[in-house]
This record gives C-alpha cells, sequence and structure tokens, in this order.
C-alpha cells in the first residue's frame, strides 16, 4: 500500500472519509513508540483483569437465578445505550465544524474509537436481544427479536428497539463501505445513526426504566446530546456548504 504524505490537506481528508489510506506519522521516535506499546499493554492488562473480575462478580450473583437471562439482558441493553451514547457523541464530534480546535487525541485515534466503539455497540445489542428473546419469562422471543409488533411484552416500545437495531446496521454498514462508495451516498445514509439513537433512547426509557436512577440517566444523557447535535448542525462545515450548493444547482 503507497504511503500518503501527511499534510493539514490529507489528515482533513481522512477526516472527512475516513475510508481513505490513513497517513504514516513518519516522526514519532522509538523511545514514543516503546512508551506507547508499554501503555496500550498496561491499559489492555487494566481492562481485561476489570472484565475478568466483573464477569466473575455477575455470574456468582446470577448463578442458579431463574432471571438470570432476564438480568443479563438488562444489563447489556444499558451498557449497548451507554456504547451508542459514547459513539453518537464521537460521531458528532468528529463531523463537528470546531473539531479542529482539539488536536488531542488525534483525529486517527478519534477515528478508530468511533469504529470500536460501533463494534462494542454490535457485541452488547446482541447479547441483549440473545438473552431477552431466549428468556422464557420476557415475552420476546424470535419473532419479537426479529419482527415489529411480534413481541408479547410491551409490543410497541420493544418493536421501537428492533427498528433501531435495523437502524444502527444501516448506519454501521453504509460506513463500512466508505472508501469504496462515495462520501457523497454513505455518509447521507450514515446520519441515520442519529434517528437509530433516538429510537433506542424511546425503547429503553419506554420498556425498562422501573429504576429513578435509569430514568434519570436517559434524561441527563438525552439532554446533553440533544445540546451537542443542535451545536454541530448549527455550525456548518465548508463541505456542508459547498454540498449543499451543489445540492441546490441540480
Ligand atoms: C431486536 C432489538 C431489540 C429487542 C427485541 C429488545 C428488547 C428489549 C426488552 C424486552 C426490554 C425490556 C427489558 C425489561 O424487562 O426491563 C429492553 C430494554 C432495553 N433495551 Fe432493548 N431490545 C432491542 C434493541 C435494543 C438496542 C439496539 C439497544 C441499545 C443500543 C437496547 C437497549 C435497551 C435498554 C437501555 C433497555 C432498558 C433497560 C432498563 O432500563 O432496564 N435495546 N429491550
Amino acid at each position: 500500500m503507497a504511503a500518503v504524505p501527511v499534510t493539514a490537506e490529507s489528515t482533513q481528508r481522512w477526516v472527512d472519509d475516513p475510508g481513505l489510506v490513513r497517513p504514516t506519522p513518519r516522526t514519532r521516535t522509538v523511545r514514543q513508540r516503546w512508551a506507547r506499546g508499554l501503555a496500550l499493554v498496561a491499559v489492555v492488562t487494566a481492562s481485561a483483569s476489570a472484565t475478568g473480575w466483573l464477569v466473575g462478580l455477575g455470574v456468582g450473583r446470577v448463578a442458579g437465578n431463574r432471571q438470570a437471562p432476564w438480568i443479563i439482558g438488562r444489563a447489556a441493553g444499558v451498557t449497548a445505550y451507554l456504547l451508542l451514547l459514547g459513539l453518537v457523541v464521537l460521531g458528532l464530534v468528529l463531523s463537528h465544524p470546531w473539531r479542529t480546535r482539539v488536536s488531542r487525541p488525534s483525529a486517527a485515534t478519534r477515528i478508530r474509537l468511533h469504529v470500536s466503539l460501533a463494534a462494542f455497540t454490535l457485541a452488547f445489542v446482541v447479547l441483549h436481544v440473545v438473552a431477552l428473546a431466549t428468556d422464557r419469562y420476557a415475552g420476546v422471543g424470535l419473532r419479537g427479536a426479529l419482527l415489529p409488533m411480534g413481541a408479547a411484552y410491551r409490543p410497541v416500545p420493544v418493536t421501537l428497539g428492533v427498528l433501531s437495531a435495523y437502524a444502527g446496521l444501516l448506519a454501521g454498514t453504509t460506513a463500512a463501505l466508505a472508501g469504496r462508495v462515495s462520501h457523497r451516498v454513505w455518509w447521507p445514509i450514515h446520519k441515520v445513526a442519529l434517528v437509530a439513537f433516538l429510537l433506542v433512547w424511546l425503547h429503553g426509557a419506554l420498556s425498562g426504566s422501573d429504576t429513578p436512577a435509569l430514568r434519570l440517566l436517559y434524561l441527563l444523557t438525552g439532554a446533553g446530546l440533544v445540546v451537542l447535535a443542535l451545536s454541530r448542525y448549527a455550525a456548518r462545515t465548508p463541505a456542508d456548504r459547498s454540498a449543499a450548493m451543489v445540492g441546490s444547482r441540480r
């Protein structure tokens, strides 16, 4: 793969279209690479240890409990919600006209983080859906997990979850095509991610949330995201303006 020279312009183009070839950082010294490598090993070890401890704690608590699939399903749902929130927040920050004011973490790291969050969100959504669909007492089943109005339990709120899962898959799949199809094709479709978040928000608030702390979580995170989205869409990028001009000429 040919190396792309690192210029302000090439970096900006890569931020605008993550599918492009990543510029190679040439200025990193051997000591910096070692420090980064060691920091990465430390972070992975710490997170793996924390995950192992939490999984052990969780399994110990729900082992032998008839409600285990439901508890795991709910926990996975809340985790997926928080990951999706991080994913959408990062997406708005990445496309925000003010993004150039923030230099750290680098644009490349922010995009890598965005992709990783998408993968983890998908993993926890799958866990959430499988746990609830296979729970005999949840009233979801295979039909409820795949089809709108297919669940016996709160059909409308659960349908919002089903639709959000399909919208999220559409947003993720089109982003995976970035670089192979034109930015003008995949980028407008990728914005479906905001609709997916809105549907998930309604789904979480209406189908679960018998806990005041969770209700507060939905309220605060929803309000925060609305403020961020308004600030992103009120301040238009030069790319948005030229796209709007091209569109108005057609
Ligand atoms: C096929 C798609 C989906 C189905 C069938 C489904 C099913 C359900 C059901 C039945 C509940 C109620 C659990 C209870 O009894 O309290 C629930 C709650 C929830 N789901 Fe989903 N869901 C789906 C998609 C999603 C997605 C995509 C997310 C997030 C990314 C999500 C996040 C949540 C959250 C946060 C709750 C509320 C947990 C609580 O407040 O207790 N769900 N879901």
